[in-house]
């Protein structure tokens, strides 16, 4: 089974609480990745997420009518994800696999994503290229990278040097990202800078922050592909279709 080089996900998955609950911030990142997805994605698509960690990206879509599978390797992140599924009442499989040998055959699905998967690999066209031989002619595929860079949101990981100890991401660009994508044929490649929001983890602490910031939501994505979300922005999105 391939993994990253350092990462113990079931280790990570049993000490966050990454459960939808009232209190969760970081929501916001997986609404404003929807208001995305949304618009591109109809109901009653069949959609995969590869490395689906805690599923709140494809929860958010098959409460929109998606049928949805979340695949991961690790089977804390699979329990979080079912949590997050009871919470929001809506219904998904979950399937315990690797990213690089996936379990489907050719052109099963409509839509596959990941979130926050590919900054984790020295090479990730392997990753892409499976995604893309299980995805249907014409189909879409999108994923939001976070790779190791300064933003809004991880200020504070930044400024007390953080980086230069313990992160095991890498710093990937735009380019990068769109290179992977045509070396996998993939086509209509759009890869935008996003993920212009605040300290997140400063937020829970204070009182009324999360809805405050949820009803400013599309204020999180005006800068989306300018220059000021490159510089302070957490993530890119890339969006491609699969040559039909
Ligand atoms: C940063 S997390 C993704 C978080 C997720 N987007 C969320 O919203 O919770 C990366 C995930 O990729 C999974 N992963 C890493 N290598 C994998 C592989 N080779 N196959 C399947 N999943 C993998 C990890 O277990 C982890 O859950």
């Amino acid at each position: 089974m391939s993994t990253d080089r350092s990462h113990d996900w079931d280790k990570t998955w049993a000490e966050v609480n990454t459960t939808i609950t009232e209190q969760d911030v970081w929501l916001l990142t997986d609404r404003i990745k929807f208001r995305y997805l949304s618009r591109l994605v109809p109901s009653g698509v069949n959609s995969l997420e590869v490395g689906c960690g805690s599923a709140k990206l494809s929860a958010l879509l098959a409460a929109q009518g998606a049928k949805i599978v979340g695949l991961d390797l690790s089977a804390e992140a699979l329990r979080a994800a079912r949590d997050n599924f009871s919470w929001l009442r809506i219904y998904g499989d979950l399937v315990r696999g690797d990213a690089f040998h996936l379990p489907f055959a050719n052109e099963r699905f409509d839509v596959v994503l990941s979130t926050g998967l590919f900054e984790h690999f020295q090479d990730p066209v392997p990753l892409v290229a499976e995604m893309v031989r299980i995805l249907r002619p014409g189909g879409l595929f999108f994923s939001d990278i976070a790779p190791l860079k300064f933003s809004l949101l991880r200020m504070g990981y930044f400024l007390r040097g953080y980086h230069k100890q313990q992160s095991d991401e890498y710093p990937y660009s735009s380019r990068d990202i769109r290179a992977w994508l045509e070396k996998c044929d993939l086509q209509n490649i759009r890869v935008l800078s996003s993920g212009v929001v605040p300290p997140l983890g400063l937020l829970r602490r204070i009182p009324f922050a999360r809805s405050l910031s949820f009803r400013a939501e599309r204020l999180w994505t005006i800068f989306d592909g300018t220059i000021i979300s490159k510089w302070l922005g957490f993530f890119y999105l890339a969006f491609a279709t699969k040559a039909g």
